[in-house]
């Protein structure tokens, strides 16, 4: 079992769609580890994404990943960081395929519902980043 890392972001919050993305997920075979729901402070979102921070896209991105509540999560199943990133689809909305998680869900290039990381060093990152070892179970 591999563990992943998870955001449902805020036009997923602000949507009322948490409950039906978790649905999905769980639906998919992963399994909740961590869970809580906080809102970012703009240099809390900078942190988070300084991988991005020579980016065209990063202030607009810092702006929208604080604008209000978050859901972050440790997801785990197995080859969970691949499954979860074919789950969520194309980072563009509009050109995800039908049935994964930012088609239905998500708006455009940047609100796109759902974040989650790209590789077992990112999502050790990630995990640390918002959750202690104790507030992640299994
Ligand atoms: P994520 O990290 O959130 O899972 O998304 P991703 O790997 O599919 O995409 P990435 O390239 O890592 O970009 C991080 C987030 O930045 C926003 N974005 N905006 N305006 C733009 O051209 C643009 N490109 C990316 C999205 O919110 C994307 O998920
Ligand atoms: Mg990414």
């Amino acid at each position: 079992m591999e563990k992943t890392f998870t955001i449902l972001k805020p036009d997923t919050v602000k949507a009322g769609n948490i409950g039906a993305i978790i649905s999905q997920l769980e639906k998919e075979g992963f399994r909740i580890r961590a869970m809580k729901m906080v809102h970012l402070t703009e240099a809390q979102a900078q942190g988070f994404y300084y991988v991005h921070k020579e980016r065209p896209f990063f202030g607009s991105l810092v702006k929208f990943m604080s604008e209000g509540p978050i859901v972050p999560m440790v997801l785990e199943a197995d080859n969970a960081i691949e499954k979860l990133r074919k789950v969520m689809g194309a980072t563009d909305s509009k050109k995800a395929e039908a049935g994964t998680i930012r088609k239905q869900f998500g708006t455009d290039i940047e609100r796109n519902a759902i974040h989650g990381s790209d590789g077992p060093e990112t999502a050790a990152f990630e995990i640390a980043y918002f959750f202690s070892q104790l507030e992640v179970v299994g």
